[in-house]
């Protein structure tokens, strides 16, 4: 507090802005095995989950702060049976909703149910195109045909539908065949996002990473596909993002750290990305502070904000205030130490892992069956160890 009674305010920092955007991960309970899953290793140690009211209270706080979107993901929200409700009431608040969902539990009812809570959109991912890929990789034989059938009855319901395909070097090169399936199933919107290396697909790198002949072959594809379809509005949006390992800067990671993305965990813990609980960094529980302190005054949420904690070769470097460094997740899992350049930066001293990776996708022949698939069993294992 200043002397005049006044609070006082750091004229040369900044001022933060509030969040746009939360994530809302329900839980980390999923039907499916994918081995590319975002959620930490450990998932199963962790099986509290926030109660309706107490996420309820979260939205009220975010809104309040004038977050507008919020996006239902986890694990695989459907499993949690107040999902209608949860949309409901950050429908009333005035969020524009979204459902991040594998369609898996899924049903026309439940369709029905989320439309008249005021739900705004809905997410579908799928592994692959064909049936028995889809099974391979999701570790659910009935995964596909019930994926079919709820993406056609999300379109029947009138929702601008998203479909989102993970690629990986098992299905980059059937990119044809997952557009064509996209553009039967009358999507509004498609995104092809090459696995980012985070959780399971992390630990499966090795086996995931497409070479940089794959990429090129789908971006080719991917070209020839907008060029046949604009103008006939099949399609709305065909999105592919590639892997930053092939690029020589850092993706400006969450659009900056504590800048416009929050996301809670199932039990709530609040994060500046979905990643970070991995980092040896202090973060807040919902459960014990209010969003508005959490966002403004947590140790956790200022920790990477603005410029001052950069190390060399960021804080001299004129790119910083469009990729802010990196990812710090990508950064403490590849040198062990979050403050230090993201290695796909070719400034970065630790590049050459990436450079090593990109090698390394030339010459590895791991197939899917060799790679550690999400599961519970799994999960202990790491934990244990
Ligand atoms: Fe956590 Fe990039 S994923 S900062």
């Amino acid at each position: 507090m200043h002397k005049s009674g006044l609070p006082s305010v750091n004229l040369l920092k900044p001022a933060v802005k509030p969040p746009l955007w939360l994530l809302a991960e329900l839980t980390y309970r999923c039907p499916l095995q994918c081995p590319y899953c975002s959620n930490p290793l450990d998932f199963a140690k962790q099986e509290k989950e926030l109660t309706t009211a107490q996420w309820i209270k979260v939205f009220e706080e975010a809104r309040e702060m004038g977050a507008v979107q919020i996006g239902f993901s986890g694990g695989e929200p459907l499993v949690r049976k107040d999902l209608p409700e949860l949309i409901r009431a950050a429908r009333d608040l005035g969020f524009y909703t979204n459902l991040i969902t594998s369609g898996i539990g899924l049903t026309e009812k439940k369709i029905d149910a989320f439309a008249q809570a005021g739900l705004d959109h809905i997410q579908i991912s799928f592994q692959a195109s064909d049936e028995e890929l889809n099974a391979a990789l999701a570790g659910n034989a009935k995964a596909f045909q019930q994926k079919l059938a709820m993406a056609k009855a999300v379109k029947a319901h009138g929702y601008p539908m998203v479909l989102n395909f993970v690629l990986h070097r098992h299905n980059i090169d059937q990119i044809d065949k997952i557009i064509d399936l996209s553009i039967e199933l009358d999507a509004d919107d498609v995104e092809l996002a090459t696995c980012q290396f985070y959780g399971w697909a992390q630990l499966n790198r090795e086996g995931l990473l497409p070479t940089r002949e794959q990429i090129a072959r789908a971006e080719n594809v991917v070209h020839q596909y907008r060029e046949k379809m604009a103008g006939n509005g099949n399609l709305a949006n065909l999105l592919f993002v590639t892997p930053d390992y092939y690029e020589e800067r850092p993706k400006g990671c969450m659009g900056g750290w504590g800048a416009i993305f929050l996301s809670v965990t199932p039990e709530g813990m609040a994060l500046p990305c979905h990643s970070a609980r991995q980092l040896p960094v202090e973060f807040p529980s919902v459960l014990e502070n209010t969003l508005q302190e959490i966002w403004y005054d947590s140790f956790g949420f200022n920790k990477y904000r603005g410029f001052d904690w950069m190390p060399e070769p960021c804080r001299s470097c004129s790119e910083k205030e469009k990729d802010f460094g990196g990812c710090r997740c990508q950064a403490f899992m590849l040198t062990g130490n979050a403050d230090n350049a993201d290695p796909v930066c070719s400034k970065s001293e630790h590049h050459g892992m990436i450079l090593a990776a990109r090698e390394q996708a030339n010459c590895t022949n791991i197939q899917i069956n060799q790679l550690q698939f999400r599961n519970r069993a799994n999960s202990q294992l790491i934990f244990k160890g």
